[in-house]
C-alpha cells in the first residue's frame, strides 16, 4: 500500500514547510518536493491545507465501570470517533478496581481493544492497590509493553491509594522507569465538602465545582509534588483545571521535581456556567476535577503557549445524559463524571485556540501529539512526520466550517457537550500506518486495523 501526498504545508512541534510525504508499507518513506508516485499509489492533493502528524490523546476511558454504571463508547465506536476527529492513538486510563487483580484488570482491558480498535492504542496502568502482589503483576505488566502508571488521589473507596501506596508507587516507578500519571483532588476534602452541601440541601449539578473547588485540586498537585521529591520518580498531573494547581506544579519543577502538567480540551474551551444550566442540563457538564471560572481559561491558555503545560488530551468519559447522568438527579455526588470529546478535541483546540491567536500552529501540534509521544515512549515512531515513523498523517482543511452536533457523531452518547458549536476547520484525511481511516467527517477505515503500541521504560 502506497500513498503520496501532496503540496500540504507540514507542520511538526518544530517546522513549516511545504512538500510532498510518501508513505509505503506503514511508514514514511520520503519527505521531498516534486515527489513521483510509484504505480499504483493513491495520490492526494493537500494544497492549500495542512499536513499534522496524527493527534494522540494521552488520556481517555473507552471501558469505564464507574460510579455505579460503564462509560458508553467501546473500542468500535471510541476508535472511529477519535478517527474522524485526527486521533490516531489513544492512551487509555486501565482502571481495576482495588478489589480486582492488575493483570486480570490489564488482560481484560486489552480485550477490549484487541481485534476491534481502529486506532492504535496503549494503556496507563492503574495503581489502585499496592501489595507485594499487586507490585509482582505491576512489573510483569511493564514487562509486556506498558511504561506508565496512573494513580487516583481522588474518588476514596473506588480507585483510590492511601500515601502509604502512593510512596510505594512512585519508589517502583522510579526503579523501573515508568512515569506516574496522576488525578489529584485530596479525597477526604472533597468528601467532608459534598456531605456538607448536601446536607444543606444543595444538591444540584451547580454545586459540583464548590464542592472541590480550586484549592482541593491544587492541594492535590501540591501532595504528589511532595512524594516525587522524596522519591525522585517522574509524575504526570491530568486534567489540570486551574492556575493554582498549574503554580503548584511549576514550583515543584523550579526546585527540582520532574513534573509535567496535562490540560484537557472541556477546561480551554466550558467554563463552571455549563455546569449551572438550569433543569439538570448542568449534570451534561459534571467532570472532576470540576469546570472552573472563564479566568482559569486564560492562564491555561497561555501556559500552553509558554510549554509550562505540555499536553492537550481529552479525558473522555462518556456517559448518557438519560439513564447515567440522570442517576444523579436530587445528588449531584451520583452523578457519573465526564464529559465526552474524543471526537471534538482537534477541531475545538484548532478553531478556539490556533485561529483565536491563542497557541501558534507548531504549539497546537507540539500539545496535541508531539509531547505525548515522546513522554510515553512513543516517539519518534509517533508524534511527529520523519523518514521512518508510522504514516499516521491528518491532511486539515482550514477553508471547512460547520457545526458540531449529537446527530452527526461517531461517540456513542446521546448529547453533545458542544452542540451547535461552529468548527473552522477539519481532517479531510486520516491515516494510521498508511492506511486511509477516514475522509471528510467519515470513518472508511476498517476495525481491527489498530495495534497495541509496546513501550520501553526510559531508565531515567
Ligand atoms: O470526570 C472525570 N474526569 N471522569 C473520568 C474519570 C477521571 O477522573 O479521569
Ligand atoms: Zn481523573
Ligand atoms: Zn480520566
Amino acid at each position: 500500500m502506497s500513498l503520496l501526498i501532496k503540496n500540504g504545508q507540514i507542520i511538526t512541534a518544530t517546522d513549516q514547510y511545504v512538500a510532498d510525504i510518501l508513505c509505503e508499507g506503514e511508514s514514511i518513506t520520503a519527505i521531498g518536493r516534486n515527489l513521483t508516485a510509484p504505480s499504483g499509489a493513491e495520490v492526494i492533493d493537500a494544497t492549500g491545507k495542512y499536513v499534522f502528524p496524527g493527534f494522540i490523546d494521552p488520556h481517555v476511558h473507552i471501558y469505564l465501570p464507574f460510579m455505579g454504571t460503564f462509560s458508553k463508547d467501546d473500542y468500535d465506536s471510541g476508535s472511529r470517533a477519535a478517527l474522524v476527529g485526527g486521533t490516531t492513538t489513544l492512551i487509555e486510563m486501565c482502571c481495576p478496581s482495588r478489589q480486582e487483580e492488575p493483570l486480570e484488570g490489564f488482560n481484560l482491558w486489552l480485550s477490549k481493544a484487541e481485534g476491534i480498535s481502529a486506532c492504535d492504542y496503549t494503556f496507563h496502568m492503574a495503581v489502585s492497590r499496592f501489595d507485594p502482589s499487586a507490585e509482582e503483576q505491576l512489573r510483569q505488566i511493564v514487562k509486556r509493553g506498558i511504561a506508565s502508571f496512573k494513580i487516583f488521589l481522588a474518588y476514596k473507596g473506588a480507585f483510590g491509594i492511601d500515601d502509604n501506596e502512593l510512596y510505594n508507587t512512585l519508589r517502583l516507578a522510579k526503579e523501573l522507569g515508568v512515569i506516574v500519571t496522576a488525578h489529584c483532588e485530596n479525597a477526604e476534602l472533597v468528601s467532608a465538602m459534598q456531605q456538607r452541601l448536601v446536607g444543606e440541601g444543595k444538591t444540584g449539578p451547580e454545586w459540583h465545582e464548590p464542592s472541590r473547588p480550586v484549592r482541593v485540586e491544587a492541594e492535590g498537585v501540591h501532595h504528589l509534588m511532595t512524594f516525587a521529591e522524596m522519591t525522585g520518580a517522574h509524575v504526570y498531573v491530568v486534567h489540570t483545571s486551574n492556575d493554582d494547581a498549574i503554580s503548584a506544579a511549576a514550583a515543584a519543577r523550579k526546585r527540582g521535581v520532574h513534573v509535567w502538567i496535562e490540560t484537557v480540551a472541556p477546561y480551554l474551551v466550558l467554563d463552571e456556567t455549563y455546569a449551572q444550566k438550569p433543569n439538570f442540563e448542568g449534570a451534561k457538564y459534571v467532570m472532576s476535577p470540576p469546570l472552573r471560572s472563564k479566568r482559569h481559561q486564560d492562564v491555561i491558555w497561555n501556559a500552553l503557549a509558554s510549554r509550562m503545560v505540555s499536553t492537550i488530551a481529552t479525558d473522555h468519559a462518556p456517559f448518557d445524559f438519560k439513564g447515567q447522568k440522570e442517576m444523579g438527579r436530587g445528588d449531584f455526588t451520583k452523578i457519573p463524571n465526564g464529559i465526552p470529546s474524543v471526537e471534538d478535541r482537534i477541531n475545538l483546540v484548532y478553531t478556539y485556540g490556533v485561529k483565536r491567536g491563542r497557541i501558534d500552529l507548531n504549539t497546537f501540534v507540539d500539545a496535541c501529539s508531539t509531547q505525548a509521544a515522546k513522554l510515553f515512549g512513543l516517539f519518534p515512531r509517533k508524534g511527529t512526520i520523519a523518514l521512518g515513523s508510522d504514516a499516521d498523517l491528518v491532511v486539515y482543511d482550514p477553508n471547512y466550517r460547520g457545526r458540531i452536533s449529537q446527530k452527526t457523531q461517531q461517540m456513542n452518547v446521546d448529547y453533545s457537550a458542544f452542540e451547535g458549536w461552529e468548527i473552522e476547520g477539519r481532517p479531510s484525511l486520516v491515516t494510521v500506518r498508511s492506511s486511509v481511516m477516514a475522509r471528510d467527517g467519515k470513518f472508511v477505515g476498517k476495525l481491527g486495523h489498530g495495534k497495541l503500541l509496546k513501550r520501553e521504560p526510559s531508565h531515567f
